[in-house]
């Protein structure tokens, strides 16, 4: 299982395609099987329940296939702030993609598909979550300028030196 956290724009979905591509693994993306489940789209969630309630079954979704057969599985940007995701992610190999502000808004946009573009308290966000993505990640890899093979390369590399997932010395 290898869990690619990062904020909005970091290039999780892009990047985590072209890893279990090639590991060999299916990949998966918590907020389209979120979307899949719901029936409904991750706007609609937030627009209709609210932030708690997309946050709740976010951290279902995701306990769900941390329990499931291995995958590469892209979060959220949010999701790692759910107490019990971030607990679960504590015994799982999590790939953090770096990606500065300025990046990260230029590579999303004006996205209605990103609910949480809409928060005047963006930039506070962005701030309190580079401490948790570092705090979880077992492979750090920077983003900014460069191509998602590129990254998915480094990431391969990364893997390749570090002792397994669930080594018990490792943490
Ligand atoms: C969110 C990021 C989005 C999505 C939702 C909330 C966040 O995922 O889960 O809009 O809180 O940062 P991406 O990081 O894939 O854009």
């Amino acid at each position: 299982m290898i869990v690619l956290v990062g904020f909005m724009g970091a290039g999780k979905t892009t990047v985590g395609h072209l890893l279990a591509e090639r590991l060999g693994l299916p990949f998966a993306d918590s907020d389209r099987i979120i979307e899949q489940r719901s029936g409904r789209s991750v706007p609609q969630i937030f627009a209709e329940d609210g932030e708690p309630a997309f946050r709740a079954l976010e951290h279902q979704v995701i306990a769900g296939l941390l329990d499931g057969p291995a995958l590469v599985l892209a979060l959220g940007g949010g999701a790692a702030e759910h107490p019990g995701t971030h607990e679960r992610l504590a015994a799982a190999e999590v790939v953090y993609l770096q990606v500065g502000y300025e990046q990260a808004m230029h590579r999303v946009g004006g996205d209605p598909g990103r609910p949480l573009l809409a928060r005047p308290d963006l930039p506070a966000i962005y701030q309190r979550r580079l401490e948790l993505y570092a705090g979880i990640a077992t492979l750090t890899v920077s983003t900014d300028g460069r191509a998602p093979e590129a990254i998915s390369e480094d990431i391969l590399a990364g893997l390749a030196r570090e002792p397994a997932a669930n080594d018990p010395v490792r943490r």
